[in-house]
């Protein structure tokens, strides 16, 4: 258990407990965060779960692999942090983790 913050382009902040194991995109859609589609249910095969992880928390999550790295190369907003959080597996060393939602996925 921690707390994540999911902040929208425009700043808007959403705080919300984590269950350690659980993606990091259900953590996102069990809370009604806004911008988390998931439209392939968390098989690395949409790209619409795309966050960009604070610097400051990318060791924590650890970088993209070949196949996320396959899917993001499809959004022109993919930065050096993105990750897509249906790959990312909560864990207790993300308490008080930053991920920032792109701008054009509503
Ligand atoms: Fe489809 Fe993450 S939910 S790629």
């Amino acid at each position: 258990m921690g707390n994540i913050t999911f902040v929208e382009h425009d700043g808007t902040q959403h705080t919300v407990v984590f269950e350690e194991g659980k993606s990091l995109m259900q953590t996102a859609i069990d809370n009604l965060v806004p911008g988390i589609d998931a439209d392939c249910g968390g098989s690395c095969a949409c790209g619409t779960c795309h966050v960009f992880v604070d610097p400051d928390w990318i060791a924590s999550t650890g970088t993209a692999g070949d196949e996320e790295l396959l899917m993001l190369d499809m959004t022109p907003e993919k930065m050096a942090t993105s990750r897509l959080s249906c790959q990312v597996q909560t864990s207790v060393e993300m308490d008080g983790m930053i991920v920032h939602l792109p701008e054009f996925q509503m």
